[in-house]
This record gives C-alpha cells, structure tokens and sequence, in this order.
C-alpha cells in the first residue's frame, strides 16, 4: 500500500525522490538527493504531467495505480523530454494501453530520438494556448522553449489556477513528507540550492526564463508545481523575484568573493591578506573559495549571487591554472554577465595566467575588470602588499 499526498482534492502528486544519487546529470553534487515531481488528475478524465526518471520508477507507478485507485489513465502531459521527467513514457503505454500522449511539435519530434521501440499509442499534438478538457479541470499550454531544452512547456490549470511549471522554480534536494514549501524552512540555504539548481542548469538560458517570467505575469497563478523540489501554494514572489535576477544575471549582493586556486598555499596567503584588508574596511561577507576544493557548481551559483569578485591563481604550463581554467570556461558557457572582477596571478619565471584570465573575461558581457589587477612574484612581499592595497581601494571607492 503506497501513501500519496494531494495537492489538491483532486490532484496527487505521485512523483519520487533518490536519495542515493551522487551527481545530478552526473556532473552535480546532490548532497541531499533530488526529487523528480510528477502529479496526477483525477477528474472525468484522468491526466498524468510528466513522469520521472528511470532510478524511481517503480514508486512512480505504484503512486500512480494509487492514485487511480482503479481508473484508467487517459491522458500523459510531457512537459519536458528530458529523462529524468520521461523515462517511463513507453512504460505508461505497455501499462496504460489507452493513454493519449500529449506532446508539441518539438517533443514528439525529440520522442523519437529518444526510443527506437515500435511502440504506437495515440497522440494529441498541443500549440501555444490550446486547451485540454478534462471535465472540471481545464489544462491550457504555454510553450517555454530553451527553459531549458527547446520543446519545453508549461502547463496552465485554469480552474485550479495551478502553472505545472516544467524545471523552472525547481531545486535540488529530495522531499521528506513534506512537499509544499510551505512546511519547510525557506531560508539561505534552501536559496543556495536552487540559485545552484538555476544557475548550472537552466543558467545559459537567461532570455528564455525572461520571456516565460512575461507570459506568466499575465495569468493568476495560485500555485506553482514544479518538476523538481518543493510544490508553493503561497508566497511565491521573492522566488520569483530571485528567478527575475538570476536570469537577467543581475547580482543579489554587493558581497565580495575571493575564488583562488593555490598549489603551495602562497596564492592563498595573499588572498587571505587581501580578505583581511577589505574587512578593515568595513566590508562584511567576505568569502575565500578554494577551487580545487569547493565543487565547480557551487562556484558559478555564488557567482551569479555577488557583484564583485576576486579570480586568483598561478601560472601552471604558460598559462591559467588548470581548475580555475574550468571555472572560467564554465563562466563563459553560463553566460555570466554584470560583474566586477579583480585577477591575481602568481609567477616564478612568468606571467601568464592573469593575460588569459583577462583574455576569458573579455568574451563575457559588462565585465568591468578591475585595472590594477595583482602580480605575486611567487610569495607576498611588501610591494604585493601595497597591490592588495590599491585593489582593495578601487574596490571600496
Ligand atoms: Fe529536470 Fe531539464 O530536466
């Protein structure tokens, strides 16, 4: 016997979440697993948005027969074809041979690709405003390409007021019994998690999460649904606020963070002056970052949160060392814009990195760099000192 929670008197969410996942897209640390959300109608028609991914599969369909509670399915919404929300398509099929799959133009076309099975099942191809009657409940479809693949859609409840919003306002992290966000605790670091969530994932795709922001501000929206964290019935707006800077790239402190990468610890001792020096000047929230330690994900997400920012790093083989080369080039590939940045290299026998730093930085849209960047000639000396002092004034003017 399965438990499920409704959403609504007539909705169940019946998605599942994995604990026991390490990385996400296996590239992201998921310290606390991740939940894959899927819901479920019961109305004269019954109505299944999305499913999950592969690694819950089994709970999904138990969920789902639970839900039922001896129904027959009518309708699966695909909101999104990514795998973690639709690897259990072919299996609704098999299991639910009368189900109608609702795709648009560009998920049926990406369905293809991503199953060589001559499975056939109807199907209802939806464009932009369509309206799927399910008796009560009537779903409408707001298309939302490149948030955060090119087929994505929403899915609008009008009687319910409810916006299934695909992986926008997702997060990581699993649900434990609760979830609603409104019986959890919304503080810092529930942010931190899905400003990383965002910012990796759907990072690169600012316009898009902008053009969906104005499609949503024209309809009332009660409830917010998505495909990954947390269901919010209320108080939704400073998500939706951060959601309005993160994709506008628009910093949300005016704290700095030093990210160094540092072979002997030399770097790191002038970056520690450095933090030192700023909090003389009354400048609070410092953060120093390892970036050979502190996984790259959680980097770019605090480099979206700050304005100002601090790359330091030794030469390593003529050029930048290697984990802030990584850094810079995720950086590069998640679009990050509207920041001031400082560079500090190191050198024994040359300089190089701080050129290439600068180099990267360039591609980047409204970068200011900070002119009088650091050279460390291999320790710190007093002449870095008076560097650090000057930087730490160009950062306080
Ligand atoms: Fe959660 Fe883009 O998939």
């Amino acid at each position: 016997m399965k438990i499920v929670r409704k959403v609504k008197p007539d909705i169940y969410y019946i998605g599942a979440s994995d604990m026991r996942l390490a990385l996400f897209e296996n590239l992201f640390p998921i310290e606390k697993g991740v939940s894959y959300n899927s819901y479920c109608i019961i109305d004269s028609k019954t109505c299944v948005l999305d499913t999950v991914d592969h690694s819950v599969e089994e709970v999904f369909f138990s969920n789902l027969k639970c839900a039922l509670n001896g129904r027959d399915l009518d309708y699966l919404v695909v909101n999104h074809l990514e795998p973690d929300h639709s690897s259990c398509i072919n299996e609704i099929v098999l299991r639910y041979p009368n189900v109608t799959i609702v795709f648009n133009e560009k998920s049926y076309a990406m369905y293809q690709k991503f199953t060589d099975c001559s499975i056939s099942f109807p199907t209802l191809i939806v464009k932009e405003n369509d309206v799927l009657d399910l008796g009560n409940h009537k779903l409408t479809f707001i298309m939302a390409p490149m948030v955060h693949w090119p087929e994505v859609m929403v899915t609008y409840d009008l009687t319910d007021k409810i916006l299934f919003s695909a992986d926008a306002f997702g997060t990581f992290g699993s649900l434990t019994g609760n979830i609603f966000a409104d019986e959890m605790k919304i503080d810092d670091s529930f942010y931190d998690e899905a400003r990383r969530y965002y910012t990796n994932i759907v990072g690169k795709f600012g316009s898009a999460v902008q053009v969906l922001l104005k499609k949503a501000k024209t309809i009332n929206i009660e409830m917010i649904c998505p495909l990954h964290g947390p269901i919010w019935r209320n108080n939704f707006t400073e998500f939706i606020s951060k959601y309005d800077l993160w994709s506008r790239y628009e910093a949300e402190d005016n704290d700095i963070i030093i990210i160094y990468g540092s072979m002997y610890n030399n770097t790191y001792h002038v970056c520690e002056d450095l933090a030192y020096l700023l909090a003389e000047e009354g400048i609070k929230n410092i953060k120093l970052y390892d970036v050979s330690k502190v996984d790259v994900s959680y980097l770019i997400a605090e480099i979206f949160r700050v304005k100002n920012i601090v790359l330091a790093c030794p030469n390593y083989n003529g050029g930048i060392y290697p984990k802030m080369h990584d850094l810079l080039i995720d950086m590069q590939a998640l679009n990050v814009s509207n920041k001031n940045i400082a560079v500090i290299e190191n050198g024994t026998w040359a300089f190089m990195a701080g050129k290439k730093i600068k180099d990267i930085l360039s591609s980047l849209k409204n970068i200011h760099i900070i002119a009088e960047s650091v050279s460390i000639e291999t320790t710190e000396k007093q002449s870095t000192l008076e560097q650090l002092k000057q930087l730490v004034n160009q950062f306080i003017k």
